[in-house]
């Protein structure tokens, strides 16, 4: 779910949540979509992520930073800050 907007959004498995939200025509920020630039980075409001990233330090991401590009949810809902 998108805190601003209220959407919410099914991932499809094998999709990334940076895919499914740019297939949606939203203005995403990305750019490597492989986990190291950190350009799609997105605050998480709610959920707990499933980081798989290589950019992240253990302190960002507990401070709620996620990368949509590649990262997932462990949580069945996850809200992002966008
Ligand atoms: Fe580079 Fe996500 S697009 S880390």
């Amino acid at each position: 779910m998108l805190e601003k907007s209220g959407r919410e959004f099914v991932i499809p498995e094998g999709k990334s949540i940076l895919e499914v939200l740019r297939d949606a025509g939203l203005d995403v920020d990305f750019s490597c979509e492989q986990g190291i630039c950190g350009a799609c980075q997105v605050q998480v409001v709610e959920g707990e992520p499933d980081h798989r990233d290589m950019f992240l330090s253990d302190e960002e991401k507990a401070e709620g930073g996620m990368m949509i590009c590649c990262s997932g949810s462990k949580t069945p809902r996850l809200t992002l800050a966008l």
